[in-house]
């Protein structure tokens, strides 16, 4: 055994203690799931061994799941028929050990303390009876990779938890806390922390028995989808699946199967049916897209993507933040949370005062909820100093600059900044859409100025955009990508350029509902399908949340920069122009492509039928399909000429971005996913052809026409499976 150690007592208890070398969270390595064929061997064969528990030998926790490099560099090779049926013994390899274990004929019990995710719970699962600490999480997250539980989790929670919860759990993939997990049964008991593996001793000493519930005879499911309470639950499914995922994840579908399929069978053939239908999910192109893009490239670009060699860490220690506005009270409270002592400017103290209190308000709530103390909340608004002087920058590391998206401004407060602080600090503006290279002009030290762009709300969204002017050095690069790391969010790094890289892709999918919409396609078939191609809203819904004053601003002055002459009628442009000219500003005045009348729900305005007469408004699974392909096409020839200019210099940045940036449909992986798994051949001509429809806003640029002749991809091949 490689990655456990046991230790057996007086009593013929052994523990095994899970700890792979190396690590600092125990994870289902190939080595690892072969170690639990040892452990049954060892339970089985040592007459001296009563019963057994499991548990960690990490401090935070006690296993996150199966290791998903491994499982990523197969998946997605779309293996069907007799290749599949080869693969199988090797992919459910840890199925059958845990068959094996829950079968080894004594007591084996789960201590568990902190996470038990995926593979990591499925483990735990096998065992005949489950402890664990008030602070444990369990859960099968699977689905939110594209995958499904594929160590026994589809066939032993609705066994346990009945179907209603199983499915809960297994559909959304969201963790749930001890208490939680005891009342649906798939935890048998919740102790104070660090008592786990004196409660499962216990459970052993009193006479606990070695035999799971569906191997006892007479066994019968509750709520099986013949019963009374089971029935409805699965009639609900297939809506319940199809109106969130609109067909486009497997792996919702897959689970269903499993629970259906797999209820009324004995586990041996139980558990033969989920591990096809977790093979044919994992080999689905959506598991690799979203293994990487979702885990793999999430969790690299966390770590500081690639971040310039050869400087030292940078942790900053005090950093400013200019403007107490939206976004400046969210970065004020994002650096406080992590323990940044934070200065935040404004022009009078009531906004400085008003932009600490959305800090307050944030704390107040977690404090409610039981989610924060009333020490650490109390610690982090100290944190923050409101203020209106400048001089109180003295020492940051590091300033953002929130203040009004106006360039004189935004020189004024740099240059009053800059005076403050030291030689080797960053000073970082928030702008999102003045190019970084212009605005560091007005800089002292221009190798110190980069931007760094949060999104609204600060608190929730994970990505941070990295805005490197030409001026920007190595140095300051590094040095923002370790403050993103200390705020715990996720960076991607982009070069300077106009709406940089998530703006620039992001407008291209509104742009497009509005060809549409002027083309005369009703514009409830054009939200709909925004919907199933898997985007969160529709672009006209989404246009009206943005503010279409925004929009047509941010266009204005790219015409202005651009020299770009008046649009006219029919373009994109004009329809914004004519929208403001009427007094429609979108959702924040209540007036935009959608009326929101107070506490109803939002309907179409009349007067765009006027503007824009509707020529269809039925729709056909053809029209569907081709309008799919307009809105994510439209997108990802965006995302491939911001690589093909080096705006974007890395896919991972661009799929990640992406998706947590604006919500591009996550089962793609991402555009330049989309395009890999489209084949870029394949997408070129695709573009060329809606080029030749609809002008050069689909053309493929450059690279992509050079990979496809060279048939090059973005990202390496699925490997084949080992049979
Ligand atoms: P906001 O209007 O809510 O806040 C701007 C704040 O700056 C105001 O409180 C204002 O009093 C303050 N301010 C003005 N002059 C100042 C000075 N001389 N010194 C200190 N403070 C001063 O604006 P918001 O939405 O927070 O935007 C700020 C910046 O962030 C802009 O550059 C914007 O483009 C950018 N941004 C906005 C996003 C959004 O979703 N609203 C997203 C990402 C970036």
């Amino acid at each position: 055994m490689n990655n456990f150690t046991v230790s057996v007592d007086a009593d013929g208890i052994a523990t095994f203690l899970f700890d792979v070398p190396g690590r600092t969270m125990n994870t289902f390595t190939d080595s690892a799931v072969a170690d639990i064929d040892a452990i049954v061997a060892k339970i089985r064969d040592d007459d001296s061994i009563k019963g057994a528990i499991l548990a960690s030998g990490k401090a935070n926790g006690f296993c996150a799941g199966a290791d998903l490099g491994e499982l990523g560099e197969t998946a997605g090779g779309q293996a069907s028929g007799a290749a599949r049926e080869a693969a199988l013994p090797a992919t459910s390899r840890m199925t059958w050990a845990l068959r094996a274990l829950e079968t080894v004929g004594k007591p084996v019990v789960a201590a568990i303390e902190g996470v038990a995710l995926g593979g990591g719970f499925e483990f735990a699962l096998a065992a005949h009876y489950r402890v664990a600490s008030t602070k444990a999480r369990v859960g099968l997250p699977e689905v939110t990779i594209g995958l499904l539980p594929g160590a026994g989790g589809t066939q032993r929670v609705p066994r346990l938890a009945g179907v209603q919860a199983a499915l809960d759990l297994m559909l959304t993939g969201a963790p749930v806390d001890a208490e939680k997990a005891k009342a649906i049964g798939i935890i048998d008991e919740v102790v104070e922390p660090g008592q786990a593996l004196a409660a499962a001793k216990a459970w052993i000493l009193a006479g606990g028995e070695g035999v799971q519930p569906w191997d006892r005879k007479g066994y019968v499911m509750k709520d099986g989808p013949y019963s009374e309470a089971g029935s409805p639950v699965f009639m609900m499914v297939p809506p319940r699946i199809m109106s969130k995922t609109y067909g486009n994840y497997p792996a919702q579908k897959n689970i269903a199967r499993c629970v259906y399929e797999g209820f009324n069978l004995p586990m041996d053939a139980a558990l033969r049916v989920e591990a096809r239908l977790f093979l044919d999910t994992q080999q689905s192109p959506q598991a690799r897209a979203m293994i990487r893009s979702l885990f793999l490239s999430k969790q690299a670009l966390a770590k500081g993507g690639a971040r310039p060699a050869g400087v030292p860490t940078y942790a900053v220690k005090k950093a400013a933040v200019l403007g107490a506005g939206m976004m400046g009270a969210g970065i004020a409270y994002a650096q406080a949370r992590v323990g940044i002592d934070t200065v935040l400017i404004d022009v009078a103290q009531a906004g400085a005062d008003k932009g600490k209190a959305y800090s307050e308000g944030l704390v107040a709530k977690a404090v409610a909820k039981g989610a924060m103390s009333q020490q650490a909340a109390d610690d982090l608004v100290g944190r923050i100093t409101a203020t209106t002087d400048y001089d109180a920058i003295k020492g940051a590391d590091l300033v953002v600059e929130a203040v009004f998206e106006d360039r004189a401004l935004k020189a004024d407060v740099t240059k009053r900044a800059e005076a403050q602080i030291g030689p080797d600090a960053v000073f970082a503006s928030n702008t999102s859409t003045l190019p970084i290279t212009g605005l560091s002009e007005a800089a002292e030290r221009p190798a110190n100025f980069i931007g760094i762009h949060f999104f609204s709300p600060v608190d929730r969204m994970e990505l941070v955009e990295i805005i490197v002017g030409k001026a920007t050095s190595q140095e300051t690069l590094a040095k923002a990508l370790d403050y993103c790391k200390q705020l715990k969010k996720v960076p991607i790094v982009v070069n300077d350029s106009r709406g940089f890289f998530t703006s620039r892709v992001f407008d291209t999918y509104i742009r497009e509902g509005l060809e549409m919409l002027i083309e005369g396609i009703a514009p409830a078939i054009i939200d709909n399908v925004g919907r199933m191609t898997g985007m969160p809203r529709g672009p006209l819904e989404l246009l009206d949340d943005v503010a279409i004053d925004l929009v047509d601003r941010v266009a204005g002055q790219r015409r202005i920069d651009l020299n770009l002459p008046a649009p006219v009628a029919g373009d994109t442009d004009k329809f914004l122009i004519d929208m403001i000219g009427q007094e429609r500003w979108g959702r924040k005045n209540g007036k935009g492509v959608y009326d929101y009348p107070q506490g109803e729900p939002k309907r179409l305005w009349a007067g765009l039928a006027e503007m824009h007469p509707v020529k269809i408004s039925q729709s056909s699974p053809e029209l569907i399909e081709h309008l799919k392909q307009r809105l994510l096409y439209r997108q990802a020839v965006e995302a491939a000429r911001c690589m093909d200019e080096n705006v974007v210099t890395a896919a991972r940045d661009a799929d990640v971005g992406a998706i947590l940036g604006w919500g591009f449909a996550p089962w793609t992986g991402g555009p330049i996913s989309l395009i890999d798994s489209t084949g870029v051949a394949e997408f070129t001509a695709a573009c060329e052809a809606l080029a030749a429809q609809y002008g050069e806003r689909f053309a493929p640029p450059a690279l992509l026409k050079t990979m496809a002749e060279k048939g090059e991809r973005f990202y390496p091949a699925p490997k084949p499976l080992a049979a």
